[in-house]
């Protein structure tokens, strides 16, 4: 009897003994650097978002207090981003450098920040695409393994799957080339990172994390546009641009990422391309991507220029619809995708679907509670979404509000200490619990969260009436 084993990713060291070339050549490109330890940063002082900023070293240091600087995010081929560590939880800092710019600034969506933020949780999406080998805690928002995860970068494994079978036995056990999946399978191994659209929602049961090359995407998630399309460019938009080109409509499954950018090398194969499908083509000693591919300002990259991959005619665009209605661009948009979609963009549209969604699990009960008027029912709902994801970190701060109202302190003093283990940066539940406990405890419990964020406003102010004489 041959029993099948089920392969398990062991990281692109291993693969360098049997492809030393392919690792090599690999290694230099953006995907393969773009998250690591931060060893130093050039010292630096500047002024972001209306706040002065000092690197020294691994520490940023502002008006208030100081941080270290423990991980980057983005290789430097636009810029990087840098996230911090408490106890295993990582946050990310307020401050990026864009290389095009040559300047640090505001990290993206901070840039009208009075308080320098330093809370924001970083939630495993965003380092399964820029790292690999993710250790997320189970229970928690935003706590991590140590190291949190055992790949810098893309690797190998994320385009090829898991190769501890290939590694034992190459002969019989063969990894994932993307080439040879079909279309579907073969575009999501680029897409599970470069596409986003304007919200993702995993299907019932579903995880993002599960995907591996050679899946399809469609089974684990689908992803909303705006009908119509948009006119403006987002960070990860290449896939749907490139959808909408007439190049990929008249061609098909033909025309995919692969065939203008080489992986292993990020070595750019355009001019070429170009010319195997336009053999006629006027202007074949220029570049075609300069006019058919210009380099547009992102949107929502702060400073970031991004390459239109829509292949337009010429550089004129049309306007953007002011109607919007939102449409499957992957998957289906069943109405409980549909309800967590737009509920995920804030738009009102979203309770007629939520309360037709099939199944209602807890995703649709969560924002289900937070769109009903009536406190008793929403907490109702909170508690099942607590029955079955007992560390839903709003559930927990709401559903603990709504006890304490009614008086009951100790299970309120309870959920909100739940939702701290969850992530300790959730200010609400702080600041809720230090109203319940004894003065000594609450006096702990604000200078150990003032130890995370120490510019909170409300943390301080609680802590100074708690030492305020009684009149
Ligand atoms: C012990 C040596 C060895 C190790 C370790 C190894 N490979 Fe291979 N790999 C091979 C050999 C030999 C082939 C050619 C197999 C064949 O053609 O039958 C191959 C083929 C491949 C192919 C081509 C598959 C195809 O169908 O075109 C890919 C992709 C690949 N390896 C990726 C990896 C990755 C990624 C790793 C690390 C996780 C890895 N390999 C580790 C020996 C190795
Ligand atoms: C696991 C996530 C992941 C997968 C899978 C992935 N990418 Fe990327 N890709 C990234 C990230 C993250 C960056 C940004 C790297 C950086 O600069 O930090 C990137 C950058 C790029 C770039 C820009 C490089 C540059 O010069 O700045 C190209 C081109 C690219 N990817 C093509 C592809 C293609 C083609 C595929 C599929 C064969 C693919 N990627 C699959 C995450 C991924
Ligand atoms: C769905 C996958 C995905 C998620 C989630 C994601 N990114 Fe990215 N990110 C990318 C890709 C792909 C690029 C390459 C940009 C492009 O399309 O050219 C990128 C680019 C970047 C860059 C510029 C990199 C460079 O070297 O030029 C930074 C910085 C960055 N991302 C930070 C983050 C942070 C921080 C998070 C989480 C809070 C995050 N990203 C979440 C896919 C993702
Ligand atoms: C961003 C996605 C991506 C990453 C990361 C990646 N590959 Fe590949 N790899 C591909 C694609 C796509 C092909 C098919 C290329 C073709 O045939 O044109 C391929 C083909 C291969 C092949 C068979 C053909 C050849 O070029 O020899 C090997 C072996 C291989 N990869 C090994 C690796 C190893 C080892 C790593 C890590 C060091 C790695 N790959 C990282 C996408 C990737
Ligand atoms: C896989 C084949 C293929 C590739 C690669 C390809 N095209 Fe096309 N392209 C087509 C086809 C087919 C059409 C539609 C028929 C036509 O207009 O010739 C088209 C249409 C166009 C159009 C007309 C667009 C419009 O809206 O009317 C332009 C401009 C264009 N391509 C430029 C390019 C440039 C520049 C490149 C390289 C960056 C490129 N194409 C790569 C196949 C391709
Ligand atoms: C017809 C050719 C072509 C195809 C197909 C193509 N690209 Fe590109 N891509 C380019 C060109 C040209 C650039 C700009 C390269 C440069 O300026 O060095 C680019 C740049 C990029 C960059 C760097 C950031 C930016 O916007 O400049 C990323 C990331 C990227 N492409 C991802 C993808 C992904 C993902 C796909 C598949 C959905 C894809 N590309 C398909 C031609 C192509
Ligand atoms: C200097 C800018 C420029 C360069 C370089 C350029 N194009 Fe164009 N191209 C244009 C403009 C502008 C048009 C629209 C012309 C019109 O509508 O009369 C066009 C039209 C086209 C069309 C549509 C033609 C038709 O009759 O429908 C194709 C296909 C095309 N270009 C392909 C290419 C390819 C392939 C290359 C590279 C070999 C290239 N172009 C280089 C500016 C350029």
């Amino acid at each position: 009897m041959l029993l099948a084993a089920a392969a398990v990713f062991i990281g692109s060291q291993l693969c360098r003994h049997c492809h030393a070339e392919v690792f090599d050549a690999y290694a230099r490109t953006p995907m393969a650097r773009s998250s690591g330890r931060v060893e130093s940063v050039p010292a630096a002082q500047f002024m972001a978002a209306g706040h002065r900023y000092q690197i020294a070293g691994r520490t940023l240091q502002f008006d208030g207090g100081s941080s270290t600087i423990d991980y980057f995010i983005g290789s430097n081929a636009a810029g990087r981003t840098y996230l911090r560590e408490r106890d295993g939880y990582l946050f990310e800092l307020p401050v990026t450098w864009y290389a095009q710019k040559q300047a640090w600034d505001a990290s993206p969506g901070y840039e009208k920040d009075s308080e320098v933020r330093l809370t924001r949780a970083v939630e495993p999406t965003c380092l399964q695409c820029h790292t690999s080998r993710v250790r997320p805690v189970l229970g928690t928002q935003n706590r991590y393994g140590d190291p949190p995860f055992l790949e810098n970068g893309v690797g190998c494994e994320r385009c090829h799957g898991p190769g501890s079978e290939h590694a034992r036995n190459p002969a019989k056990s063969p990894m994932v080339n993307p080439t040879k999946l079909d279309a579907e399978r073969r575009d999501a191994v680029c897409s599970q990172c470069h596409l986003t659209g304007e919200a993702r929602i995993d299907r019932p049961g579903r995880k993002f994390s599960e995907y591996r090359a050679g899946d399809r995407l469609s089974d684990i998630a689908t992803y909303f546009v705006w009908k119509l399309g948009r006119r403006d460019l987002k960070v990860t938009s290449h896939v749907e641009k490139l959808a909408g080109s007439a190049c990929k409509t008249a061609t098909g499954d033909k025309l995919w990422c692969g065939t203008c950018h080489e992986p292993h090398t990020n070595a750019d194969k355009t001019q070429q391309a170009c010319l195997g499908c336009h053999t006629e083509a006027h202007r074949q000693q220029e570049r075609c991507a300069t006019c058919h591919m210009p380099r547009t300002l992102a949107v929502d990259a702060n400073h970031g220029v991004m390459t239109d991959h829509s292949i337009p005619r010429t550089g004129k665009r049309v306007a953007a619809p002011a109607q919007k209605t939102l449409v499957p661009f992957l998957g289906t948009g069943d109405d409980r995708a549909l309800g967590l979609a737009y509920a995920e963009l804030g738009d009102r549209r979203a309770k007629e679907f939520l309360l037709r969604a099939e199944p209602q699990d807890w995703p649709v009960r969560l924002r289900l509670a937070v769109l009903e008027p009536d406190a008793a029912r929403a907490a109702q709902f909170y508690e099942s979404v607590l029955r079955e994801n007992p560390y839903e970190p709003a559930a927990l701060v709401n559903l603990g509000t709504h006890l304490a109202r009614l008086g009951r302190f100790t299970e309120a003093g309870q959920l909100w200490e739940r939702a701290l283990l969850a992530n300790p940066a959730l200010e609400e539940a702080v600041l809720n619990l230090a109203q319940i406990r004894s003065a000594k405890d609450a006096r702990m419990l604000l200078s150990r969260y003032l130890e995370l964020n120490p510019v909170s406003r409300k943390a301080r102010a609680a802590l100074a009436k708690l030492d305020a004489p009684r009149e």
